[in-house]
């Protein structure tokens, strides 16, 4: 059984990203920046954010936190987005969902320049990613790409299973999967809310991806044996054996597990570390064709 280390991998692709962007420091180049918006203060989003913007520092990025209130409008965030599409001294921006009721998700997602829009959320990047052409992939589904790039999982002809069709997860990372590429080529079934009978695709699933965001939706006993399990839940548990009073558990229940699956990502330190360090290199991306 293999556990797929996404603190590991992730470590190796930050130092990479950092030797790189220090090689273009010491050519005279000023250093890559991202834009990280911030409205409200959602606990979660708050410490997302705070990750984002400590990543930068680690690999010699400069970044700029921009915290708005709750209150802000939608014009006021579509104004703020405009003048960071002209900077040129940054390379690449995101808007922290989710957004606040008022304001329309799609309509600021659609504000960025295609090219800043570091999260691979612009309908432009997903279609560039539907059609196999470079684009800025999702964080996450690029995440997991890489993992399981980095230990070489075959994937060719393998039938994947995602449950969840997110805009963020689910729906590229079915898309990804089945492209001509490897990780790829994959026969994907995609489940949702809707489906019925998942069990039923989850026991043929050679490849599993489970993005729904419900707590330990998935019970070993459910995994075909020899699976390969990609869990993007993230979770809190109460842990009275913990000093914070609780602990991080995916979508996925960890207990069996090993036994029955051929790798897993562990919840935290599998899909998480691997998203925020996909951020980076599509930042970094953006910045080398920019600079
Ligand atoms: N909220 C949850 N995940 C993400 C993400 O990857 N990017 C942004 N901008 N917001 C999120």
């Amino acid at each position: 059984m293999i556990l797929l280390d996404g603190n590991k991998v992730s470590a190796e692709v930050r130092e990479e990203i950092r030797i790189q962007t220090e090689a273009h420091i010491r050519l005279g180049r000023r250093k890559p920046c991202l834009a990280a918006i911030l409205l409200g203060n959602d606990g979660a989003s708050e410490t997302y954010v705070a990750h984002k913007v400590k990543d930068c520092e680690a690999v010699g990025f400069t970044s700029k936190l921009i915290r708005l209130p709750d209150s802000t409008s939608e014009q006021e965030l579509m104004n703020l987005i405009q003048n960071l599409n002209q900077d040129a001294e940054v390379d690449g921006m995101i808007v922290q969902l989710p957004l606040p009721r008022h304001i329309r998700e799609e309509h600021i997602i659609q504000t960025i320049l295609p090219e800043k829009d570091v999260d691979g959320f612009h309908p432009w990047n997903i279609g560039l990613m539907a059609r196999n052409l470079p684009a800025h992939l999702p964080a996450t589904p690029a995440g997991i790409l890489r993992l399981l790039k980095s230990y070489q999982i075959e994937t060719a002809g393998k039938h994947a299973v995602v449950i969840g069709r997110s805009n963020i997860v689910g729906s590229p990372i079915s898309i990804l999967l089945a492209r001509n590429a490897y990780p790829g080529n994959c026969t994907v079934t995609l489940c949702h809310s809707k489906t019925q009978d998942m069990e039923a695709y989850i026991r043929e699933a050679d490849i599993l991806v489970v993005a729904a965001g419900k707590k330990h939706l998935i019970q070993a006993h459910m995994i075909k044996p020899g699976a390969v399990v990609i869990d993007v839940g993230i979770h809190r548990m109460e842990s009275p054996e913990s000093k914070s009073g609780y602990k991080l558990t995916g979508d996925v229940n960890p207990e069996g597990l090993s036994e029955v699956c051929a790798a897993f990502t562990p919840v935290p330190g599998g899909v998480g570390p691997m998203t925020r360090a996909m951020l980076l290199e599509n930042t970094f991306n953006a910045y080398l064709k920019h600079v």
